[in-house]
């Protein structure tokens, strides 16, 4: 198992440890048990992982004389809502939670963002800890503090920064994810690996066969240096007022596709498309090579991600909808796009308007 210990900001007093890899949930008990033996913890699960994870970690904690319950919402995307934080508040009332209790949040990115903007708002803030079961929020949602709920269909329009007292990876619990969502992950980890790190890129490449067959050692390699290059980026910019923009990269186009598709493109599918939607508007904004376009939609294709926008939707539709998007400034959608594999251009020419016309033209080229 590998530790890591980052702060964010910089000038935290505690930093935000992370564990990574088999016996991470071992080290999360002892730590616990160790660092916070008063404390209430409430476990928050989706209805998948509550069964298989979460209610063995209860078990295990109530066994080492911690106190815990247990919250449960129903698994999906379309949990991710005000009502599903106003159903969890509800319960934490009921329940008496006061300023003294701490959320643990079991499960994939929608439990993260979801339980992490409860424990940011409870009492005007109460700590999360951060136990990511699926690829995708391994490699990226658990890390960097980002917290929210989506509105209207439209992506994490409420939510607030909300760094994580730990992150605890075990990636044996990623041997009962379904073989859809475990490939999810992926179209993550490449964008980690195209805004800043062409190393891993190459490494993707070259290790599809034993990152697929879930070797452990390959996935732990993966989730540590994705959770790296992220920690670097938000080290420098935890608020998103500057480089943090990276991030975003595939993503507008991403939440116009989940927005128009009410959520029956999964999260990881719309980032698939939108890399390729992206890159493509690159190409003529920024004189990313035609050449790394191919190579990232065969490096998404080896991992079974979409590379195409399915025909349902239309580009008017789309267009629409990333009038949606968090990043759009008097009017202007932003976009932030990559000069080459592993390099994003330098502020302020990261985040930039695109004319609508050059979104219209890479939605047809990606049909
Ligand atoms: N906060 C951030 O920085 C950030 C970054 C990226 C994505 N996100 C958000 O993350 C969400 C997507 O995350 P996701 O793909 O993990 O979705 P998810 O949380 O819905 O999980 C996907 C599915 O896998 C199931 N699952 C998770 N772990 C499992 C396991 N070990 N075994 C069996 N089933 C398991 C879940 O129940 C769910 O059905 C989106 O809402 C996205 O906006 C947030």
């Amino acid at each position: 198992m590998q530790v890591l210990d980052f702060s964010f900001p910089p000038t935290a007093k505690r930093h935000c440890r992370v564990r990574v890899g088999h016996g991470a949930l071992d080290a999360l008990v002892e730590d616990l048990v160790l660092e916070t033996p008063g404390t209430p913890l409430i476990l928050v699960a989706d209805s998948n992982v509550a069964a298989i994870h979460a209610r063995p970690l209860l078990g295990r904690l109530r066994e080492r004389g911690l106190s815990a319950e247990l919250l449960q919402f129903p698994a999906g995307e379309a949990s991710k809502t005000r009502q599903t934080k106003i159903m969890l508040e509800d319960a934490l009332f009921r329940a008496s939670v006061g300023r003294d209790a701490a959320l643990i949040a079991v499960g994939g990115g929608v439990t993260g963002d979801l339980a992490g903007f409860v424990a940011a708002t409870w009492q005007r803030g109460i700590p999360v800890v951060q136990v990511p079961t699926s690829l995708l929020s391994m490699v990226d949602a658990a890390l960097g503090g980002k917290t929210a709920v989506n509105l209207g269909g439209a992506k994490n329009l409420v939510g607030s920064f909300h760094q994580p007292w730990g992150i605890y990876a075990d990636v044996s619990t990623l041997t009962t994810l379904p073989d859809d969502e475990f490939r999810e992950g992926f179209a993550e980890a490449i964008k980690t690996a195209v805004i800043g790190d062409a190393a891993l890129f190459r490494w993707l490449e070259a290790n599809a066969g034993p990152l697929l067959r879930r070797d452990t050692d390959a996935l732990e390699r993966l989730v540590l240096d994705c959770m790296s290059s992220k920690a670097r980026v938000v080290k420098r910019d935890e608020r998103e007022t500057g480089r943090r923009a990276a991030l975003n990269f595939g993503h507008t186009v991403a939440h116009a596709l989940e927005m128009v598709s009410e959520n029956l493109l999964s999260h990881g599918s719309a980032v698939a498309v939108g890399i390729c939607v992206e890159s493509r508007m690159a190409r003529v904004t920024t004189g990313f090579p035609e050449s790394s376009v191919g190579r990232i939609e065969a490096l998404l294709d080896a991992f079974g991600l979409p590379i195409r926008i399915p025909g349902a939707y239309t580009d008017a539709a789309i267009v629409a909808a990333t009038s949606h998007d968090k990043k759009v400034r008097a009017g202007n959608v932003h976009y932030a796009l990559p000069l080459r594999i592993g390099r994003m251009p330098a502020l302020p020419q990261l985040s930039r308007v695109v004319e609508e016309a050059v979104l219209r033209e890479a939605l047809h080229a990606t049909r």
